[in-house]
C-alpha cells in the first residue's frame, strides 16, 4: 500500500462523509525536487536551488565589462538555475586579480553592467547576485591562459597590498602590508561598491573571503602574521572581514541577502581549518549573514588536496550543522541526481556549479527534465521543450496557422 494512502480508504464499502482528510500528497511525491523547490533569503524568493557559481572572465577592460560579458551572462542567466552570481568584481583596481578582471570601483564600469543588466532583465528573471572581492597579494597576476604568474611592476604589474609583507610564492616581490588607512580605503571601496550594486538593481551580493584573496589573507594564519588588532587571536584574524561584511551590510537593502564564500580550510597543517570557518559563520550569523557558500583552499602553493566528486560538500554540511546557517555546496559537482541528493538530505540548501555550466550552459534545464522540476525559459525557446517533458517550461502555449 502507499504509505500516503489511509487504511479506511481501502475499506470499502465506506461511508463517503466520514473519510478522513486527504493526506498532504506533495511531500510524499516522488517526482518532487528537491533541488526545485523555492528558498527564502531574506526578501528573495528564489525558485529553485541552483545557483551558477561566480566565475572570472579576465575579459574586462580597466574593470569595464565588455561584449564578452554581455554574451556570457545573458547565456548563463537562461541555465535554468535561479541565481546568477557575477564573477570576482573588485572594489579598486589593485585588488583585481588580473588586469581583464572585472571592478565596480568607476562610473564606466557601472554604467557598462547597467546596460547589460537591463537586457537580462528582459529575457530572464533569474536573480542577480554579485561577488565583490579584493585579490590583496594574489593580485597583479597575468590571465590563467597567460600563465596565471605575477606580473612584475615593471612588467606593467602592480604593488599589491597584504595583511602582512608576506608573498604568496617564495621568491615572489613582497606585498605591502596595509596600515590603518589602507583598510579604511578598502573597507570604503567595499561600501562603494555595494552602493553601485544596489543601483544597478543587483539581488544578492556574495563577499569574496575564499580562495587566498584579501579576506581569506586576513583570516589565515599562514598570511596575516601582524601584531596588531588584526592579527594573533581568531579572534583578531575575523576583525577586518567582519568590519568590511558590517559596512556592506549596512549600505545594501535591508531586504536584499549577503552572503560570504569562504576557504573552509587551507588544506595545510597549522592553516585556517573547518573549525575556524564555524567560528567565523557563527561570528557572520550573529550580524545577520544569509549564506555561507563553502569552497576550500587558495591561500597557499603548499596545499593538499583531496579532489572527488562533491569533495567540499562535508564543510557545507558541517557549517550548516553547527551554526544552522543556510549554505551552497560547489565543487565538482556535475549530476543532477548527485545535486539532488545533497539538497533532499540536507547537507546544503542550495548547489552551485560553475564549470558545468561553463560545459552545458542548459544544466539546469537537463537536471529538471531528469528530476522532475520545473524551470523558466523564454518562449523564443519553447519549442525546445522535449515531448516526454510537457511540464519542464511550466505552463507555456505555442500556436500557429
Ligand atoms: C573559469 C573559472 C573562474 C572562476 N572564478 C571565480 C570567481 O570569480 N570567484 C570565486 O569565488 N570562484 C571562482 N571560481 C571557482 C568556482 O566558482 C567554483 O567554486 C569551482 O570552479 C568549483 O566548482 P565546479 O567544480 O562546479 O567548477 C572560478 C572557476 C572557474 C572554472
Amino acid at each position: 500500500m502507499h504509505p500516503s494512502i489511509p487504511a479506511a480508504w481501502l475499506a470499502f464499502p465506506y461511508p463517503l462523509t466520514t473519510l478522513p482528510p486527504l493526506p498532504p500528497l506533495i511531500p510524499r511525491n516522488p517526482r518532487m525536487s528537491a533541488l526545485f523547490s523555492p528558498i527564502k533569503l531574506r526578501g528573495l524568493t528564489l525558485k529553485n536551488r541552483l545557483v551558477v557559481s561566480p566565475m572570472c572572465q579576465y575579459s574586462a577592460d580597466d574593470g569595464v565589462a565588455t561584449d564578452w560579458h554581455f554574451t556570457h551572462i545573458n547565456n548563463l542567466a537562461l541555465s535554468g538555475a535561479a541565481m546568477f552570481c557575477i564573477e570576482a568584481t573588485h572594489v579598486e583596481a589593485i585588488g583585481r586579480i588580473t588586469p581583464g578582471c572585472l571592478g565596480l570601483y568607476s562610473d564606466a564600469a557601472e554604467a557598462a553592467l547597467k546596460q547589460i543588466l537591463t537586457s537580462v532583465r528582459k529575457h530572464s528573471s533569474t536573480a542577480i547576485a554579485m561577488q565583490l572581492a579584493h585579490a590583496g597579494r594574489k593580485a597583479s597576476s597575468a590571465r590563467p591562459w597567460d600563465g596565471g604568474q605575477l606580473i612584475p611592476v615593471s612588467e606593467g604589474g602592480w604593488q599589491t597590498v597584504a595583511p602582512s609583507a608576506l608573498p604568496h610564492k617564495d621568491g615572489e616581490a613582497a606585498p605591502l602590508a596595509l596600515d590603518a588607512a589602507g583598510l579604511k580605503r578598502i573597507r570604503d571601496a567595499f561600501v562603494d561598491c555595494a552602493k553601485r550594486a544596489a543601483r544597478l538593481g543587483i539581488d544578492a551580493i556574495e563577499l569574496h573571503g575564499a580562495h587566498g584573496y584579501l579576506l581569506h589573507q586576513f583570516l589565515s594564519p599562514l598570511s596575516n602574521k601582524r601584531t596588531d588588532e588584526y592579527g594573533g587571536s581568531l579572534q583578531n584574524r575575523m576583525r577586518f572581514p567582519l568590519e568590511v561584511y558590517d559596512a556592506v551590510r549596512a549600505v545594501f537593502p535591508h531586504d536584499k541577502p549577503v552572503g560570504m564564500r569562504v576557504s573552509s580550510t587551507d588544506w595545510v597543517e597549522g592553516g585556517w581549518d573547518l573549525a575556524q570557518t564555524i567560528e567565523f559563520s557563527n561570528a557572520l550569523k550573529a550580524r545577520g549573514v544569509d549564506w555561507i557558500d563553502a569552497s576550500s583552499g587558495g591561500v597557499s602553493p603548499l596545499q593538499k588536496i583531496t579532489l572527488g566528486p562533491g569533495y567540499q560538500v562535508q564543510f557545507a554540511e558541517a557549517i550548516k550543522r553547527e551554526t544552522g546557517l543556510p549554505t551552497i555546496a560547489v565543487g565538482l559537482i556535475t549530476e543532477g541526481k548527485h545535486a539532488e541528493e545533497i539538497v533532499a538530505s540536507g547537507k546544503a540548501d542550495m548547489v552551485a556549479l560553475a564549470r558545468g555550466m561553463l560545459y552545458d550552459p542548459r544544466w539546469g534545464w537537463h537536471a529538471a527534465a531528469e528530476l522532475g522540476g520545473e524551470v523558466e525559459a523564454p518562449p523564443q525557446y519553447w519549442r525546445s521543450q522535449p515531448s516526454t517533458q510537457k511540464a519542464l517550461f511550466g505552463k507555456t502555449t505555442f500556436g500557429a496557422r
